[in-house]
């Protein structure tokens, strides 16, 4: 596969985090490439760097070693405005919590990272863009006006107005209902099958899992694995597996050591310009 089919291409990246008395790996050296038209779930133990993994793709991390390109890109060679405006434009990104924000309608909630990019949508364009999700009619209203389903929903219509290559999603059903999630997950499956787009989903869920075309597992920072066109018992069998593992590896701990609470990363999250990818 040449380079240029892949929406997003990791390759030997490190990153290591070095805040207290012992390096924490975050990722230990992964290559990997995500095909466009393709829908990726990455699933690992608590810890194994999924998230990592996620926000180094969309260049929200400093790596320490390697490289990652976005549709041919190089993130590496960038500055720092360069990678801004690629972010905003090229990437989406989803968060289980949301962040959308709370003063603005759903319409302006979708409009926000083109306004940010100096476009200013049109009424159209954001009526498509809601379309899209299932949800034309709630143009007008505030998060707190709508289910946690329905705000996902507009967090990708927000995601995708810019037209990305890739939209990257971090446990996008992870706070949801099953019945909404399902309807979730229909719709990244959905998107993944644009050509010009691939979807990447953290997920906890089997069944999420079984969405995708491919499952990778990912365990102390390194791939451990994959599965092409899973079933969720398949993925169940495989997560049962990896963390037998992890746990033989760690007997003492039950947690990995430095696990970010869940929510650590939104001050990165609710900054304007990382909301708007
Ligand atoms: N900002 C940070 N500072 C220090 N260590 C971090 C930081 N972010 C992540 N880590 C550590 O890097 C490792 C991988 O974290 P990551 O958040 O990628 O895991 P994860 O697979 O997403 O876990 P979870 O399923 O719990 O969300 C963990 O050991 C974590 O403690
Ligand atoms: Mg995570």
């Amino acid at each position: 596969m040449n380079a240029t089919d892949f929406a997003v291409e990791l390759r030997s990246v490190r990153r290591t985090y070095r805040r207290g008395p012992e390096p924490v790996i975050g990722l230990a050296d992964v290559t990997i490439g995500f095909p466009f038209g393709t829908f990726t779930a990455v699933m690992g133990p608590s810890g194994s760097g999924k998230s990592t993994l996620l926000r180094s793709a969309a260049g929200l991390e400093a790596i320490d070693g390697g490289e990652v390109r976005v549709d041919g890109t190089v993130l590496g060679g960038l500055r720092d405005k360069e990678l801004t405006v690629l972010r905003r434009e090229r990437i989406g990104f989803v968060f289980q919590s949301f962040n959308l924000l709370p003063a603005l309608t759903a319409a302006q909630n979708v409009a926000l990272p083109a306004r940010l990019s100096g476009r200013r949508p049109g009424p159209a364009e954001v009526t498509a863009a809601l379309a899209a999700v299932g949800l034309a009619d709630r143009a007008g209203h505030r998060p707190a006006e709508l289910s946690g389903g329905q705000q996902q929903r507009v967090a990708i219509a927000r995601a995708l107005i810019t037209r990305p290559a890739v939209l990257l999603a971090d446990e996008p059903t992870g706070a949801l209902d099953s019945s909404s999630g399902r309807e979730v997950l229909a719709l990244l499956r959905g998107m993944a099958d644009d050509p010009g787009r691939a979807v990447v989903m953290v997920t906890h869920d089997p069944v999420a899992a079984g969405y995708a075309d491919r499952v990778l597992f990912l365990r102390d920072g390194r791939l451990a694995g994959s599965l092409e066109r899973p079933t969720a018992e398949q993925v169940a069998a495989r997560m049962t597996a990896l963390e037998a593992q992890t746990s033989e590896a760690q007997p003492s701990e039950a947690q990995p050591s430095g696990v970010q609470p869940a929510g650590t990363q939104v001050s990165d999250a609710q900054a304007p310009e990382a909301v708007a990818c």
